[in-house]
Parts: structure tokens; C-alpha cells; sequence
């Protein structure tokens, strides 16, 4: 094992403090991560197959806020002469409309992220943005496009395709009202093939709407998931219909396949499909294909087959291996539509008695719940960012998330995919009603497929449902497991329940999800010994990236492991209980990222919660090196806090480590504090009077020491310094860098306590999109080119433009205050690439 101590580092002239050196670490491990994934491509860029054509439909669009309440600031909408009356009516969709006067952007957006924050009460679940019903100007927004359809694509189907939009969406082509959407999380679509101007210019708007919520946290606003233009021939697969599903006996697994075919041409159709089975390198190793079937005029078919793939390369979180399988539907000799279905070969299974099996093999869950929303950028984030966020995570040794409490975006799902982290897929809306049913319906066909799930959640904590609506709550969860095992007899389903499970929802259950309390688990295994138990929700610990202190004048919370609210618990706690039971599959702490919204314990000025393990822009809190201990393979030793503690010498300071080794030494300058022996599953402490200079930890297993840290009083910041996970980024006008922007002093130190101002210049092929520090109080612009640091860091996102070449970043001191700093420049090369098909 290496030992990389402060002296090697200096004598080797690497003169960088234990406390950079430990930060870059994780950083580089997460950068690296992120490189063995390099693709940025979406789950529905891969779905298209030639001859289907899926553009992508998120750039150059115009928005204006429209008015909830005055007509006459709503593009006229509204103002009572019955606006839905005739059809072609609408002249914002038009021609002749003039929005040369509207802002031009690209999607993802999210317009929430964008507006100052208010000091409303009402608002701080939702991040005390002006969002809601008494906020009429801020709340609907105009999408406007205009877009060619060549007069080659007469006789095809076309549709739109939203992934999801926040929220109640109208839509209108060509002057014609075409359909509304009224949830903010599930993906929806409409055909637009009668409505369009073939050869010609055609004209899209939308008006929508957040007035309404969804949720108690932050949901953004806007077009915040991709779009597309879909075209297929009359003849084709029905959406989400393609099934790919593996039983696995010895070393063969037995895939059965199934989809739909569509007709709405005008006459029946014989057609046949076909499926052919790639592994990761894109080699065939398996065919199937149907006999020809009758499909009717405007009616459907189902096809199956089945195949076999020997000894094949199974999905789990370590070898996340996936197949695609192209399927082809062929009529008359001709290819008439096709499409790509990604999945993984694996086996879950849930025990009552020994917990959660991967392939046959014991697997813990240690899992995080997460919102979707990140610094800068709110919910609108590009697909990368997704893959960055899960690496954080992963960094640490989560190996599930659990998407709470709505579907996710397809990119953050294809991530897992690939990355081999495992899922809880959450619905929103916990209701057999006609709209609870669609939206469980489309999250499950949408994603039935991803070996990355491995079990479905009807809903989060409905108190109603499990208390004096109990009988109705059993009826309602009944339905909704039955709907779910029939689109997918393969996977278990579950809710997240707060309180004893008992009665109601939990009825009807599977497998059964506990929300916090530790006092409920064991009786209820008591007392039901054949139904397995998982935590679906735990901990809600709060802390503040890099405050040592807690201060309810300053709405901060101490970093030490101490600080959950009533009905929560620290990371050590909840995490001994479940991993000291066979029985529990493991469980989701709540949450990985600190999110917008919920400001725990504290309210304003707080705007975001502070439930996170690491921070908004995924900056770690000192407990991430918990979980990395006991949840990770590789020795750790993580000491804190940092050692900048100007004018307190002479107090005891606590001083923890959290390590996964025998023991523990710590010294300041020089001189032991003590050795403690590291109990598993637990931290270890001391109290050490301060003064300035160095503290530092050895840890050692089976007698020699493995693992050293320091922590060093540094000088002031004279200097910032700059990172990017990538350096080179594709030019496809989606991509993004994320820079960390740090402050240094005079040797090189990243010194822990900076809030300088700093100033981001960008020029070149790129444009800054977003930037944040993760302080939970910091009301500053997301959109501004300059942030405070907070405890020494901040973060900014930079995007590629579709033009390659290199985007030029400088970090400058902003303002008139505090001391001069020697400002720092980066450059990002944006390489050439094929930018994802995408409308004109
Ligand atoms: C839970 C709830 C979460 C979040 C959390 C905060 O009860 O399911 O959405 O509000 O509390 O601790």
C-alpha cells in the first residue's frame, strides 16, 4: 500500500498541503471517472435508427414571459372571446408574428433559475423564487420557433417530443392549438403530420405555465429536458413498445423480445420484425426475427421472439456491461422502421431474510435520494452534467440513487446505465386517477429496459394514504402495483413510507420502504418475517460545507457528522442500523447533492437545503469521507476541520477522522495527541487546544501506518487557481466544462476560509451558462460571470458553441474590497465532433 506523506510530497517538490492534495484526489478520481465515459450521447439520440430520424430540437429558440393573469401581457391569450373556438386561429404561431423583439436561447432552460430571489415565505420550499400563482409576470413563459420540414417528408409520421417541461405546456403549430401537458416530470408528444407545411416554413409556440406545482421542493420552470422532431414512416414501432427482457439460467441467458407495430397508412400491412443483438463492441451475437403478421389500418400488432446469448457479460455495478438490440420492422422487402433498445443482462432479487442479490451475490444498497437541480444551471442541465453528478457520488461508493420523488430525466438514467449505479425510479403522483396511472405508465415503459432500475416507487410519504385514508391507500396502491407488473413482470415495486407500514399503501407492496424512524424495522420484521425491508428514505443529516460551527445567526450547521432534524438521523447512525442487519437491502440517505428549496433548520436567507453530502455544485462535506470509509473498497483517512482558526488559540477544538483503518495518531505540530482505535463503522476524535502550525493523522492496519494526513494554518489568498474535469470538450454546443475556481496562498495552499469575490471572463468558442460555491445562504446571480467562494471554492460551467477552436477562461479579483489577487486563465479546446442531428 502507498503512503504518500507531506515529506515525500515536499522533498519531491510537490509543496502542496495534505488538504489540497486529498481534495485533488477526489477530484481526479471523479475526472477520471468521467473519462472512461466520454459520451455525451442521450438515451433518444440512441434510439434512432435509419430509416426513423430523431433531430434534436433545443436550439435557437425565442421566449418572452407571458402573464397568468392579464391577457394583455399574454400574447393576448386568454381574453375571453374562447380562445380554443376555431382551429388556425392562433396568430402567435404564425408567419406573420414578430418575436424579433424575444430573447433568443437554446434548451435545456429553466427560467426560475434566472429570477432574484423574494423573501417570501410562501416560496422557501421552492427556493424563494418569485414562482407560484402570486406571481403572475414571472410564472408563464412563450417558447417560439420557427422550422423547416423538406416537402421529401410528406407521408411520414412527425412528431414533438418533450422529455418533460415544467409546467402545463399548450402547444400550437401552424395557428393550430395542438394539445396541452399538465404534470412537470413525464415525457409526452404529439403528432403534428396534419399540421405541417411540407417544403416549407412551419411555426411552433408554447405557453408554459408554472403556476402550479408539483412538488415541496425546488422544480424550476420552463423547457428544462431536451426536445425533439421525430419522423417515421406510417408503419412503425410503437413508442416504448420494444421489450428486451433476459432470464438468465447457468451461464445462458434467454432474451425475450417483444414491441408493437403501428399502422396509419391507408391499407393493412404484412409485415415482420427483427432483432439483432450487439455487445458493447457493436459485434452481432445473437438474431431473431418473426413470421409475417397482419398489421391493420390504424391499428397495431404485437411481435415476439425470442434468442439466446451464451455465457453472457452480466450488468452489475462493477462491470456495467449492456447489449443493444436494433429492432427492425420489415414490410414487402422494405425497411420500413427501426430503433435502438439499450439493456443489460442481470438478476435482483430481494430476500426477506438476507437482503438485496445482484446476479445471485449479497449487495448493500448504499444509496442517496437526489432532486434534480444543480448550481447555475437549475433543473435546465446539460447531459453531462448529469454524468458528473453521479460520479461524484459514485467517488464515494453510493452504488443506487433513488430519483425523489419524480421520473428522471433519460440522460441521468442512461448515466447509470452506464456507469453501473443502480435505481429507485419514483413517479410523482401517487394515484390510480386516470393521470396517476399515465404518469406511472409512461415512467415505466419509458424505462423498463435500463438494467440500472432494479425496482419501481409509486410514490413518497402519503400520510392520508397510510392513515385515515388507509382503505382507500391499499386500493389506490394495489392498482398501481398491478398496472406496473404488467408493463413489467420483471421488477418489484415499493413506496416510500413514513411511519410503521402497516396498513394502507404498504398493503400492497412488495417489498417494503421505511422513511426514517429506526424505532419501526425491527418489529415490523417481527412481525412479518417473509416481506423484505429496505430504507427508502434515512438520515436527512444537515451540514455546511466547511463550517466547524453551528450558527443559527449565520444559518449554518456544524460539518461534524452531529446535526439532523427531529425526525432524522446522522450518517453513523442510520448507516450502523442498516448495515448491521442482514435482513435490510441496504438504503438511500437523503439526499447526495444539497438541493434548492427545503432550507433546513433555517429559513431565509437561506435558499437551499442543507441535507446534502455534498454541496450544490458537488463540492464534498466532510461526511462524503463516511460513507467513502464504510461504504468504499480503498483505505481512507479523511481529518477535519481545516486548521485556520485565527484569534481561537488557546480553545478546544473537536478534531475527527473518519478512516476505515485499525487505528489512529493524530500530532500537532509535532506532538501526539493520542492513538485511538478506529471501531467499525464509526469515527474517531479528540479535542486539541489550538494553536497554528500543522495537525495530522496516521493511520494505520495491522501495525503500519498506511495513511497520513495534515492539515496546515495557511497565509491569506494571494492567488486563485483553476481546475476543469475536461480540458478538451466536444463542440457540439451542448457540451460543458466545470471549472473549479479556488483560492490559494503564497505556497500554494487552498485556503479554506477564502470568500473573495471573483470575477470569470470568457471569450472564445464557449459561453458561461452557470456558476455557484455551494454556500446554502448565497443569494448571488447563478447567472452572473462572477461568485463569492465559499470556504474557498466556487464552480462555473462553461459550454461549448457548435464552432471548434478553444474557449479562453480568466478567474480575476472582482470589485474594489480585499486584497489583490493574481488572477488565473484556463483555456478549454473545443475539438471538432458530429453534433447531434438536430432541426433546422
Ligand atoms: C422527507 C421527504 C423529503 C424531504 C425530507 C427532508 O420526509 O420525503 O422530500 O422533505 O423529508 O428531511
Amino acid at each position: 500500500m502507498t503512503t504518500i506523506s507531506r515529506r515525500d510530497m515536499i522533498r519531491s517538490g510537490l509543496a502542496l498541503s495534505a488538504s489540497s492534495l486529498l481534495v485533488r484526489t477526489a477530484w481526479g478520481r471523479a475526472a477520471a471517472l468521467l473519462e472512461a465515459y466520454p459520451e455525451v450521447a442521450s438515451a433518444e439520440a440512441l434510439a434512432a435508427v435509419a430509416p426513423r430520424e430523431q433531430l434534436l430540437f433545443d436550439f435557437e429558440w425565442k421566449f418572452q414571459f407571458g402573464h397568468a393573469t392579464d391577457p394583455t401581457r399574454d400574447l393576448g391569450f386568454g381574453n375571453g372571446q374562447g380562445d380554443f373556438a376555431k382551429t388556425g386561429d392562433f396568430e402567435f404561431a404564425k408567419a406573420k408574428f414578430d418575436d424579433s423583439k424575444w430573447r433568443s436561447l437554446n434548451l435545456p432552460h429553466d427560467w426560475a433559475v434566472e429570477l432574484p430571489f423574494v423573501h417570501d415565505d410562501v416560496q422557501a420550499s421552492h427556493g424563494y423564487k418569485p414562482i407560484g400563482r402570486r406571481y403572475p409576470e414571472t410564472s408563464v413563459g412563450w417558447y417560439r420557433r420557427a422550422f423547416d420540414v423538406p416537402a421529401s417528408d410528406l407521408g411520414r409520421r412527425i412528431a414533438v417530443e418533450f422529455d418533460g417541461a415544467f409546467r402545463s405546456v399548450l402547444v400550437f403549430v401552424n395557428g393550430c392549438f395542438i394539445g396541452r401537458n399538465d404534470n412537470g416530470y413525464t415525457p409526452f408528444r404529439f403528432d403534428l403530420t396534419d399540421f405541417l407545411n411540407y417544403g416549407g416554413k412551419n411555426y411552433i409556440a408554447l405557453r408554459v405555465d408554472a403556476s402550479f406545482g408539483d412538488g415541496w421542493f425546488y422544480e424550476g420552470a420552463g423547457i428544462y429536458r431536451h426536445v425533439w422532431l421525430t419522423k417515421t414512416d406510417a408503419l412503425h414501432l410503437g413508442k416504448w413498445e420494444s421489450t428486451v427482457r433476459a432470464e438468465v439460467k447457468g451461464n445462458i441467458a434467454t432474451l425475450n423480445l417483444a414491441t408493437v407495430v403501428e399502422n396509419e397508412g391507408g391499407k393493412a400491412e404484412s409485415a415482420k420484425v427483427s432483432w439483432k443483438i450487439l455487445d458493447a463492441s457493436g459485434k452481432t451475437v445473437a438474431t431473431a426475427e418473426t413470421a409475417l403478421l397482419s398489421v391493420p389500418v390504424d391499428g397495431a400488432a404485437t411481435f415476439s421472439a425470442s434468442t439466446k446469448l451464451n455465457d453472457p457479460a452480466l450488468w452489475s455495478v462493477d462491470t456495467p456491461n449492456l447489449y443493444s438490440a436494433i429492432v427492425t420492422v420489415e414490410s414487402a422487402g422494405k425497411i420500413r422502421d427501426a430503433e435502438r433498445v439499450s439493456f443489460g443482462v442481470r438478476t435482483v432479487a430481494f430476500d426477506a431474510d438476507k437482503g438485496f442479490f445482484l446476479n445471485g451475490k449479497p449487495v448493500k444498497i448504499q444509496g442517496t435520494c437526489n432532486h434534480q437541480d444543480h448550481a447555475g444551471v437549475g433543473s435546465a442541465l446539460p447531459d453531462r452534467l448529469q454524468w458528473y453528478r453521479l460520479s461524484v457520488l459514485r467517488e464515494m461508493g453510493c452504488n443506487a440513487v433513488r430519483t425523489s420523488h419524480n421520473m428522471p430525466t433519460p440522460e441521468w438514467v442512461e448515466a447509470c446505465n452506464r456507469m453501473g449505479l443502480m435505481m429507485m425510479c419514483e413517479t410523482r403522483q401517487m394515484s390510480s386517477s386516470p393521470e396517476g396511472l399515465e404518469q406511472l405508465e409512461v415512467m415505466v415503459k419509458r424505462y423498463r429496459n435500463s438494467p440500472a432500475i432494479i425496482l419501481w416507487s409509486i410514490g413518497n410519504e402519503e400520510w392520508q394514504l397510510q392513515n385515515d385514508m388507509a382503505e382507500e391507500g391499499a386500493k389506490i396502491a394495489a392498482s398501481m402495483v398491478r398496472r406496473a407488473h404488467e408493463l413489467d413482470p420483471t421488477r418489484v415495486v415499493s413506496a416510500a413510507v413514513n411511519g410503521s407500514n402497516e396498513k394502507g399503501v404498504s398493503e400492497a407492496l412488495d417489498i417494503i420502504g421505511f422513511n426514517y424512524n429506526l424505532n419501526f424495522p425491527d418489529d415490523y420484521h417481527r412481525k412479518n418475517p417473509t416481506r423484505p425491508v429496505f430504507g427508502s428514505e434515512t438520515a436527512s443529516a444537515v451540514s455546511t460545507r466547511g463550517v466547524y460551527s453551528t450558527d443559527p445567526l449565520r444559518n449554518t450547521l456544524s460539518a461534524f457528522d452531529t446535526n439532523q432534524p427531529g425526525w432524522g438521523e446522522t450518517a453513523e447512525t442510520w448507516w450502523k442500523f442498516y448495515a448491521t442487519r442482514e435482513w435490510e437491502a441496504g438504503g438511500f440517505a437523503w439526499t447526495g447533492f444539497d438541493y434548492r428549496g427545503e432550507p433546513t433548520p433555517y429559513g431565509w436567507p437561506s435558499i437551499n437545503s442543507q441535507f446534502g453530502i455534498v454541496d450544490m455544485c458537488g463540492f464534498p462535506k466532510d461526511t462524503f469521507y463516511y460513507y467513502k470509509a464504510w461504504w468504499g473498497k480503498e483505505p481512507v483517512l479523511h481529518l477535519f476541520p481545516h486548521w485556520n482558526f485565527e484569534g481561537k488559540e488557546g480553545e478546544m477544538i473537536p478534531v475527527w477522522v473518519h478512516a476505515n483503518l485499525d487505528e489512529v495518531e493524530l500530532f500537532l505540530n509535532g506532538e501526539s495527541q493520542g492513538k485511538q482505535k478506529v471501531a467499525p463503522l464509526s469515527h474517531v476524535e479528540w479535542k486539541v487546544k489550538y494553536e497554528p502550525g500543522v495537525i495530522e493523522a496516521r493511520g494505520s492496519k495491522g501495525g503500519n501506518v498506511v495513511l497520513t494526513e495534515k492539515r496546515e494554518t495557511t497565509g491569506p489568498t494571494v492567488a486563485i487557481r483553476l481546475a476543469a474535469d475536461r480540458t478538451e470538450i466536444g463542440a457540439d454546443g451542448e457540451d460543458v466544462a466545470i471549472v473549479r475556481v479556488e483560492a490559494v496562498d503564497k505556497d500554494g495552499r487552498p485556503v479554506p476560509t477564502a470568500s473573495n469575490l471573483i470575477g470569470f471572463k470568457v471569450s472564445g468558442d464557449g459561453t458561461l451558462i452557470g456558476v455557484g460555491n455551494g454556500d446554502p445562504n448565497c443569494q448571488e446571480s447563478d447567472k452572473d460571470a462572477k461568485r463569492s467562494l465559499f470556504n474557498g471554492l466556487a464552480q462555473v460551467i462553461l459550454q461549448s458553441t457548435r464552432h471548434p477552436g478553444e474557449i479562453h477562461f480568466e478567474a480575476v479579483k472582482e470589485g474594489w474590497f480585499g486584497p489583490e489577487l493574481t488572477p488565473a486563465k484556463l483555456i478549454i479546446t473545443t475539438r471538432k465532433t458530429e453534433p447531434r442531428p438536430s432541426v433546422k
